[in-house]
């Protein structure tokens, strides 16, 4: 509510005399009235008294008294001076009289001046409706003409085409063909149109057997790879829409029948006419994805397990490839299936401070004597070996550690594998080693080799223990995913003849490049690499992005309104106390921020960024918060569409400004989106406060608690719809529910006591419009460093002039971070948010910061939004900070690294605090 006082404004300060001439005609009157009686009355009364005391004094002493008296006898006297005692008590009465029709007409006067007051205050407030409704009169005009502007029919989707039969047959391409296979020449395209969703379709690894006899697919892989695909929206169980047709078949392990005859082979192979039986193949395999992956970090078997078949035009998925066999933009590089089936993986990280670890650089492995390599390059790998070993006596500060013969090694891998190298030491004591390294060498393996399973498990276990790695023959072999994941911002690649340069360029990068290497190497591991689930899913998009489909779009949760047919609420319409005097904006019907505009140009224009930076490469969303500007003249030169330019283009300030929301987007609205639990007067206050407010589109109530709201409550009608929605559980996450009632991008999140005034919202949102991928808000804390401990931070809500967080009690924000809540954050997080019923807002500071590397914007003066009335909310006592407390230095642990940063300002509006001139008004009045 508007405290006038607070500010040191007075109200009313301009006159109306036209409007109030009658009025101010009665008020004149008693004006007069009231100065000239007291006047007359005085000057009457004081002459009587003036007598009468000359009277009563001269009784007494005879001595003085006039001659007048002296010669009036007693008795005249007496009555004379009864008769003056009568005047004077008549007088008095009338004295009385007068003076009690002056406090009538005072009071009249007190309450004329009232009416004035509350006439002129309905004169602007009039004014200021009036004003609304011509601005939102033009703006609905606008938007009118605009809407028949646009009069095109929206593009229709075209046809998709499905195939009469599933696959037709096809002859075989000769082997030559196939070895040579591309997208453009091996793949049928008519199968995948850009509309079609991507299905993807299993062979049933159980059904369909292609492995020679005494072969089996590796049971762990069979059953979780299932599992994570029907986690993955791309399944489908029809063959006749499917795009791409999966097939597993490695790992291949010895089964049962293989131990009782002798006639199996030690390497498996995978049985040619199996392959060319199964159901779909087509006679050529097209659109086939055979799927060789590995589970265990060493390869257990050599050789090629396609090598004495002929996959046509199969696509084939797996770690192991020699130059010969990688067919590029075709074949699919993968890293072995090493983590678990899925869940929270972060678990297994080590922490990424601090940035420099105990060694600088290690390794552990050795070279295999039997190596099937040139002469020459055994010459390069000693000059190698030599120069490194040389590192360790070069008495540097630097700390190195370098294994070259293992005594670990398990003997039945160390010699197997068709790399150069063997791996050293067990998984444990490699884990120990790479958490203490702040660079771990690996070796490309032989020249012929351009993957192998080792190399990629040796790159999967640096990056979840941080160790940058740094790949000593860099330039010869290719990493998973490489035509989406930029892995040198992970990764340092380093041709071996440049070894004796390799110290001093490790020494060369600073601390902040090592943990943004060291972030993006989490990233690409937690997202792509970790567990099977990923791995699925990370195969399918990559083949899915190839094709320039898009992902499906997201889920969202599905809003079950607590009113049903046999429970509706009660409206009321309830004038609120001390409505908003300042014009802020036009009213205008609800409308719907645009959502899926990019479905087919994000991945064309974006591509990268969605694997490799904030995106989620996964899922379609309906807008993302880095969706990209216009130029600012794009929109008076044909892109205007939408936009609301403050003064048509030519700018302006307060007057113009509240009749235009400007800036470089186009129009839009705002949700409101309140949690509330058991506190129904103080919700329907926080709600009745909202009437009126411009470029509000609805209000979004969350009920977290399992009673349903009172059937007689009367719920105030703001002329905004007003949704209440059921919550499944009391949980303060579900304040981040992405709801599918959510309609516009902006979310204003509020604690459902918080008192906001209009004009604080709609700053906030203009500020919001510009720092969209950022959360802007009014209450500000901070993580500070507890300098007594010097091990952990410590939540802090004091006045300081630094901040790291805005609490989401009042705070815009973004849609897309309400699924990012619930899909990217590990499950971890939200549970100590249920745990503690506390620190839902930390999270979202946590996940905010973390995606996007940058502190949140606060607004306006306002530190801190409890409302005076109400009743003790449960943040206050001293439980809760000790919580939070808790709270950040567990997410720290989870993120492996405190992601909130400080900022040093504020912001308020442009002309605040400015002398202007008299004809010119301010952004806002007041902030
Ligand atoms: C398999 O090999 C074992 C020993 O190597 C031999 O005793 C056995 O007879 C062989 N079985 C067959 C079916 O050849
Ligand atoms: C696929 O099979 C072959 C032969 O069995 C093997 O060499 C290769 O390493 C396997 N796995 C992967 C992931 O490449
Ligand atoms: C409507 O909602 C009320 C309160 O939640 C519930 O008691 C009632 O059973 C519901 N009626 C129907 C028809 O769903
Ligand atoms: C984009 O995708 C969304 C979600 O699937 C869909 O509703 C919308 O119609 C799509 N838009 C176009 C132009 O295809
Ligand atoms: C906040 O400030 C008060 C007074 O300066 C101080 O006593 C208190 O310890 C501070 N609280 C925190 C958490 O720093």
């Amino acid at each position: 509510m508007f405290k006038y006082s607070q500010y040191g404004e007075k109200r009313g300060e301009v006159w109306q005399w036209p409007t109030h001439m009658r009025l101010s005609r009665i008020v004149l009157m008693v004006l007069i009235i009231l100065i000239l009686t007291p006047l007359f009355t005085h000057f009457y009364l004081s002459n009587i008294e003036r007598n009468i005391g000359t009277i009563t004094h001269s009784a007494h002493s005879h001595v003085d008294l006039p001659d007048e008296f002296i010669e009036m006898n007693d008795a005249d006297l007496k009555v004379h001076i009864e008769e003056l005692l009568r005047i004077k008590g008549s007088v008095l009465s009338e004295l009385r009289d007068m003076e009690s029709k002056r406090q009538k007409l005072l009071a009249e006067i007190q309450s004329y001046m009232k009416s004035i007051e509350e006439l002129k205050q309905e004169l602007v407030h009039q004014q200021t409706n009036l004003n609304k409704l011509k601005i939102s009169v033009e703006q609905a005009q606008v938007a009118q003409r605009e809407a028949l502007e646009q009069n095109t029919p929206d593009l229709a989707l075209p046809i998709r085409l499905l195939p009469e039969n599933v696959m037709e047959e096809r002859l075989l391409p000769s082997t030559a063909e196939s070895k040579k296979c591309r997208m453009f020449s091996c793949f049928d395209h008519s199968r995948c149109s850009l509309t079609s969703g991507f299905p993807v379709y299993l062979y049933e690894p159980d059904e369909f057997r292609i492995l020679q006899k005494g072969w089996d697919v590796d049971g762990f892989l069979k059953t979780t790879l299932k599992q994570a695909l029907g986690y993955n929206p791309h399944l489908t169980n029809d063959p006749k829409e499917a795009c791409i047709y999966l097939v597993l078949i490695g790992e291949a392990l010895k089964n049962s029948e293989s131990v009782s005859s002798n006639s199996t082979d030690p390497v498996p192979s995978v049985d040619s006419t199996a392959l060319r039986k199964l159901k779909y193949w087509g006679g050529d395999g097209r659109n086939h994805v055979l799927l060789n992956l590995s589970r265990r970090d060493l390869t257990i078997h050599t050789g090629n397990i396609f090598k004495s078949i002929d996959t046509g035009r199969a696509i084939i998925v797996q770690s192991t490839f020699t130059y010969d066999s990688f067919r590029p933009g075709f074949d699919l590089i993968v890293t072995p299936v090493l983590g678990p089936p899925g869940g929270d993986v972060w678990q297994e990280c080590s922490a990424m401070l601090p940035a420099r670890r105990k060694y600088l650089l290690t390794f552990q492995g050795e070279m295999k004597s039997d190596s099937p390599t040139s002469v020459e390059r055994s010459e390069l790998d000693t000059f190698v070996i030599e120069h490194l070993k040389r590192l360790l006596n070069t008495g540097t500060s630097d700390k190195f550690l370098f294994e070259f013969g293992c005594s670990l090694a398990n003997e039945d891998n160390s010699n197997v594998g068709p790399e150069d190298w063997a791996l050293c030491g067990t998984d444990g004591s490699r884990k120990m080693i790479l958490k203490e390294s702040t660079f771990v060498l690996i070796f490309a393996p032989g020249s012929e080799l351009i993957s192998t399973s080792l190399l990629q498990a040796r790159l999967y276990e640096a990056l979840r223990s941080g160790a940058i790695p740094v790949i000593l023959g860099g330039d010869q072999i290719r990493l998973a995913y490489d035509e989406v994941l930029h892995w040198r911002r992970a990764v340092i690649f380093l041709p071996k003849a440049r070894i004796t340069e390799l110290h001093f360029l490790l020494r060369t990068i600073p601390d902040e490049d090592i943990l943004l290497m060291r972030r993006q190497s989490r990233l690409i591991w937690e997202k792509y690499l970790a567990s099977v689930q990923s791995t699925v899913d990370t195969i399918v998009a990559v083949l899915r992005d190839r094709l320039n489909i898009p992902p499906l779009p997201v889920d969202t949760v599905a809003a079950t309104s607590v009113f049903n047919e046999t429970f509706q609420p009660l409206f009321v319409s309830t004038p609120v106390e001390g409505e908003q005097e300042e014009s802020l904006g036009p009213i205008e019907p609800p409308f719907d921020s645009p959502s899926y505009r990019r479905n087919y140009s994000l991945i064309l224009t974006q591509g990268h960024e969605l694997w490799n930076d904030w995106g989620d490469p996964f899922r379609l969303y309906p807008a993302l918060p880095t969706d990209p500007w216009l130029p600012s003249d794009a929109k008076f030169m044909g892109s205007g569409r939408g936009f609301r330019p403050i003064g048509q283009g030519q700018g302006g300030a307060g007057k113009e400004f509240s009749e235009a929301l400007g800036g470089n987007q186009p129009r839009e609205q705002f949700t409101v989106l309140l949690l509330t639990y058991e506190r129904e007067q103080v919700l329907l206050d926080s709600i009745a406060r909202l009437r009126g407010l411009p470029y509000l589109h609805s209000v979004v109530v969350v009920w977290n608690s399992p009673k349903p709201p009172s059937a007689e409550l009367k719920w105030p009608d703001i002329g905004a719809p007003l949704h209440v929605v059921n919550a499944a559980r009391n949980s303060l996450n579900n304040r981040f529910l992405p709801l599918d009632n959510l309609k516009t991008e902006a979310v204003l999140s509020v604690d459902d006591d918080a008192h906001l005034r209009h004009d604080e919202i709609l700053f906030g949102f203009r500020v919001w419009r510009e720092h969209r991928h950022r959360i802007v808000g009014f209450p500000g804390r901070y993580h500070a460093w507890d300098i007594n401990t010097q091990n952990s931070w410590l939540y802090n809500s004091n006045y300081s002039c630094e901040l790291s967080m805005v609490l989401t009690g009042a705070a815009f924000l973004h849609r897309h971070y309400l699924h990012l809540y619930w899909k990217w954050l590990p499950q971890a997080i939200r549970d100590k948010v249920d745990e503690y019923m506390n620190c839902e807002d930390i999270a979202m500071n946590f996940l905010v910061s973390h995606i996007t590397r940058q502190p949140p914007v606060k607004v306006t003066s306002r530190w801190t939004f409890r409302c005076p009335g109400c009743p003790q909310s449960l943040s206050e006592d001293d439980t809760h900070f000790q919580e939070r407390h808790k709270c950040i230095n567990f997410f720290s642990q989870v993120f492996g690294y405190n992601p909130l940063l400080n900022t040093q300002y504020r912001a308020d509006s442009i002309l605040f605090k400015t002398r202007i001139p008299h004809d010119k008004q301010k952004c806002f009045k007041f902030i």
